[in-house]
């Protein structure tokens, strides 16, 4: 998308929602974000190859399809974007538009990211003497990362990445002993890392265990990426000061309730997960990264926080996100192909600033809806499509079935599967 265009884009996401499956094609198709390939692709139902599963999976029996759809009025860092969200929950597109929308005009999104190295580990589950370990690995560290920026990670080195740092623990047994841990930290640049990371590691533990007589037990990545911290930061400007208190109030909630934060941060990847399935990310090694590292302090809290400065609501994400544009299931899949042109990311950590933004901002939605009219208003009103397709109902009898479970919503502020069905049973015993 033209990255100046910002005004274009508004005019282009107005009353999106209300078009046809084929204007929104050809809105999008205006926008630069789809080509007419892609409307091919996506018109005749993104019909995939049979022998493009066989390359990703055993035993493959088909293909799951999840509904994909386009959350919009995103302008992030200055830059509109389109955005591909690949999810069955109702309500979550339309509450993240309308949120981004909410900020577009009346504030602004921001984001960075502190530090660029993923992490790789090495285990000496029983160490003889850790002290003499953690020192003379510590002598040789500029040579082991010599040898493996030469050997292994050149390609990343010809990047501007590669191995930039080895560090060593103790990590307690739980016995009295400990172990040793060497942390080797790579700039993977692109690419999320963890088939060059594992590789890495298992080429130093060779020379490890030559140098230091001990034995190396296993190796492999680490998700807790506390060394690639993506941050976003959401203001909106002259804020309803009562809306604001108590969207403050929910967010000393999930800070200090496990119990609330756990919600919270569901509420947070209900905005993150869609894009990484959308572009062919690993959203569970982002998932376990964003839980442990809301846990690091030793109790589980929110990894978004509000605040109101002067007149401002200002919200702030914080977490790893670390993902991948080139490789994998993000290079073969055509749907993530499309949905990274979609977005037009010219790096990794690009995809990574939009994920937070859309977290946090789907954070924000969740919160004034459940601080203002309550989650079942916006939520289950979007529900009752899926109320009424789940009882069964036909084309014929949708409609009805939906105004029916609309009123039974109004009048009792809850609606379930159940009733549903009842009172599809109902209308058909009436004509
Ligand atoms: C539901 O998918 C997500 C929420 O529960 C998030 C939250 O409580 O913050 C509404």
């Amino acid at each position: 998308m033209d990255k100046q265009n910002l005004d274009l884009a508004k005019q282009y996401f107005s009353g999106f929602s209300k078009l046809n499956f084929e204007e929104r094609l050809d809105r999008l198709i205006e926008l630069g974000a789809l080509s007419t390939e892609d409307k091919k692709f996506l018109s005749d139902g993104c019909k995939m190859d049979l022998s493009l599963a066989e390359k990703f999976i055993e035993n493959v029996i088909g293909y799951f399809q999840l509904p994909i759809g386009v959350a919009t009025n995103f302008v992030i860092d200055k830059k509109a974007y389109a955005i591909p969200m690949a999810v069955e929950e109702t309500s979550i597109i339309a509450a993240a538009s309308k949120t981004a929308k909410w900020v577009r005009d009346s504030g602004r999104i921001t984001t960075h990211i502190v530090g660029k190295e993923v992490i790789g580990q090495i285990q000496v589950a029983k160490v003889s003497d850790y002290a003499k370990f953690k020192k003379v690995i510590l002598q040789e560290k500029n040579n082991f990362m010599d040898m493996v920026n030469r050997d292994v990670a050149h390609g990343l080195v010809r990047r501007g990445g590669g191995v930039t740092d080895i560090i060593v623990r103790a990590v307690e047994r739980g016995d009295g002993q400990f172990m040793g841990v060497v942390h080797v930290l790579v700039d993977a640049c692109d690419a999320m890392g963890a088939n060059i990371v594992n590789q890495v590691c298992e080429y130093l533990k060779g020379p490890i265990q030559e140098l230091t007589g001990e034995t190396v037990t296993m190796c492999i990545l680490s998700n807790l990426v506390d060394s690639k911290v993506t941050h976003a930061r959401v203001e909106v400007d002259n804020i309803d000061m009562t809306l604001a208190s108590k969207i403050v109030e929910a967010s000393l909630f999930a800070k200090q309730d496990p119990y609330r934060a756990a919600t919270n941060n569901k509420g947070v990847l209900n905005g993150i997960d869609p894009i990484l399935i959308a572009t062919g990310n690993d959203w569970r090694a982002v998932e376990a990264g964003v839980h442990a590292y809301a846990a690091r302090s030793g109790q589980y809290r929110s990894v978004t926080s509000w605040n109101i400065e002067d007149d401002k609501l200002v919200g702030k994400f914080e977490a790893p996100l670390v993902l991948g544009i080139v490789g994998g299931v993000t290079k073969l899949h055509p749907m993530a192909q499309m949905s990274l042109r979609m977005l037009g990311v010219e790096c990794a950590e690009e995809l990574s600033k939009i994920c937070a933004s859309v977290g946090l901002i789907q954070n924000l939605g969740a919160l004034k809806a459940l601080t203002t009219e309550g989650i079942i208003e916006g939520h289950m009103k979007l529900h009752i499509k899926n109320l009424a397709l789940g009882a069964g109902a036909k084309d014929s009898e949708a409609p009805i079935l939906q105004e029916r479970l609309e009123k039974v919503l109004k009048e009792t502020k809850r609606v379930s599967p159940s009733q549903a069905t009842e009172i599809l049973k109902e209308m058909r015993l009436e004509v």
